[in-house]
């Protein structure tokens, strides 16, 4: 276990003796890195889980205090069960529709699927744009067509290395986000007519993706800490000619779930066995809280059947559009559709992130990530636990920046979305992440901007529609 776990564990097992009691001071950061022989950072994150599990309350300016929220946590979302067999996809329009509202920058982005713009490093990045395209090779225009950048591949390659995974820089192409891997991925392993297996729920652009080139969806039930339920997926195959799985496996989107790594290494185990590629959307892989990175399924593929897609978009450089695909045995067949689809990945793009990561100060800008989207994530459910009522659902996940939360099955997501759009407020609701509409008393909140009063009356008011709907049956 890492050190700060076990050092929350202990304080939590402390207050939960009754030996720290409600109300009372816990030992400040100070005293606890005296005590018990940890670097501030240790003692912080330790802090940082306890607020989420609601052991402490953090006061500004005046330290850390027992909670009485741990008392009564709130339950975990069910296992989902989506509806058995495959089907076709139409979600566009209520993505679209949703989408819409959140663009407006007066709208409280709750429901966005982005991060704050104001935890990234913006002046490093422009410095490095301007540079690489003043210094640009113009044959590197040439040179830089798929696969992409030499040296850009390779310090990719060379990061896999922290996550527990080979890859070879001849597998990996350069796309524009992560969103282009995954469709070049998608159009590379079916065709139109094929079924997908995919998380229910899962992120609305997979599904988008199923509609737009004619598959079929076959959602697979997910635990929410866990993510997909690999003996219902086993059940699946029996019964389907699956073509291929698209699917998140650390910090999903929306559940913010990660499957075990034993529960990767069989998930590919069972794949290779049944020779069905693997399309891994890893897009958060670098906004994990604990200091280890999690190991994608990617770490055991044996057979290069897994197509593994990354982007700095979430953790780096929103908007400059650069992500990449590490294809196994079908990286040249990806290669070729991306040539034939967008030609290039933009040139002084790529150029710039890579001199960007080149120059070093990318980890030290992730901790300060990560840290930050921590301390967010624990004030959204210190927020939840004080304004939602009682009776919803969640789970705490242990990196990126969603919250997937369960209301009582009475209460509408779909009206809550538009009544708290009403009061200026975004949430994105379940049906969004539902091949067949499903979810309808689900909502994703996003946590990735520093918390705020705005923030914190937005949860308020979110709390009052919730509470109006459930009483209006
Ligand atoms: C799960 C998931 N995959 C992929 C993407 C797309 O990433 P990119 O912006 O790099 O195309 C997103 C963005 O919201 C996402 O949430």
């Amino acid at each position: 276990m890492k050190r700060y776990r076990a050092l929350a564990e202990e304080l939590a097992a402390t207050i939960r003796a009754g030996t720290l009691r409600p109300g009372e001071r816990m030992p400040s950061v100070r005293q606890l890195c005296r005590d018990q022989r940890v670097s501030p950072a240790t003692a912080m994150h330790a802090y940082e889980a306890l607020e989420a599990a609601g052991y402490v309350e953090s006061r500004p300016r005046s330290g850390h205090y027992v909670g009485r929220a741990w008392q009564t946590p709130p339950a975990e979302p069910r296992r989902t069960r989506p509806p058995a067999g495959s089907t076709r996809v139409e979600i566009s329009e209520l993505v679209f529709q949703i989408l819409e509202g959140v663009r407006d920058r007066e709208v409280v982005p709750l429901g966005s699927a982005f991060p704050s713009p104001a935890l990234f490093p913006w002046a490093r990045l422009a410095r490095h744009l301007g540079s690489s395209a003043r210094r640009m090779d113009p044959w590197s225009t040439v040179k830089s067509l798929p696969p992409g950048m030499d040296e850009l591949r390779h310090q990719i390659a060379r990061r896999y290395l922290a996550f527990g995974c080979q890859v070879a820089p001849d597998e990996i192409v350069i796309t524009s986000g992560a969103l282009e891997a995954l469709n070049l991925s998608l159009q590379t392993v079916t065709r139109a007519g094929d079924t997908i297996a995919i998380e229910a729920p899962t992120f609305y652009a997979c599904l988008q993706a199923i509609e737009q080139h004619g598959l079929k969806a076959l959602e697979i039930p997910t635990r929410p800490r866990e993510g997909i339920d690999l003996d219902a997926l086993e059940k699946a195959i029996g019964r389907h000619a699956i073509k291929a799985c698209w699917l998140m496996t650390t910090f999903q989107n929306p559940l913010g779930a990660t499957l075990p790594e034993d529960k990767k290494r069989a998930l590919v185990k069972l794949l290779a066995r049944h020779e069905i590629p693997l399309i891994e959307d890893d897009a958060y892989a670098e906004l994990h809280f604990d200091e280890e990175p999690v190991k994608p399924a990617k770490a055991f593929d044996e057979a290069g059947l897994v197509l593994h897609c990354g982007t700095f978009s979430k953790c780096l450089a929103p908007g400059y559009r650069l992500g990449w695909a590490a294809a196994g045995r079908h990286a040249q067949a990806l290669q070729r559709r991306k040539i034939t689809s967008t030609l290039a990945t933009s040139i002084p793009i790529q150029h710039a992130i890579s001199q960007y990561l080149a120059e070093g100060g990318y980890d030290a800008h992730l901790r300060r990530l990560r840290q930050a989207l921590a301390q967010q994530h624990a004030a959204a459910l210190r927020a939840l636990r004080e304004h939602f009522p009682d009776g919803y659902r969640v789970v705490p996940p242990a990196g990126g920046y969603f919250l997937w939360i369960e209301l009582p099955d009475d209460v509408d997501a779909l009206e809550v979305h538009r009544l708290a759009l009403h009061e200026g407020i975004s949430v994105a609701p379940g049906p969004m992440f539902s091949a067949r509409g499903g979810f309808r008393c689900c909502i994703r909140l996003n946590t990735g901007h520093p918390w705020t009063d705005e923030l914190d009356g937005a949860v308020a008011t979110l709390g009052r529609v919730v509470r109006r709907l459930a009483r209006g049956k």
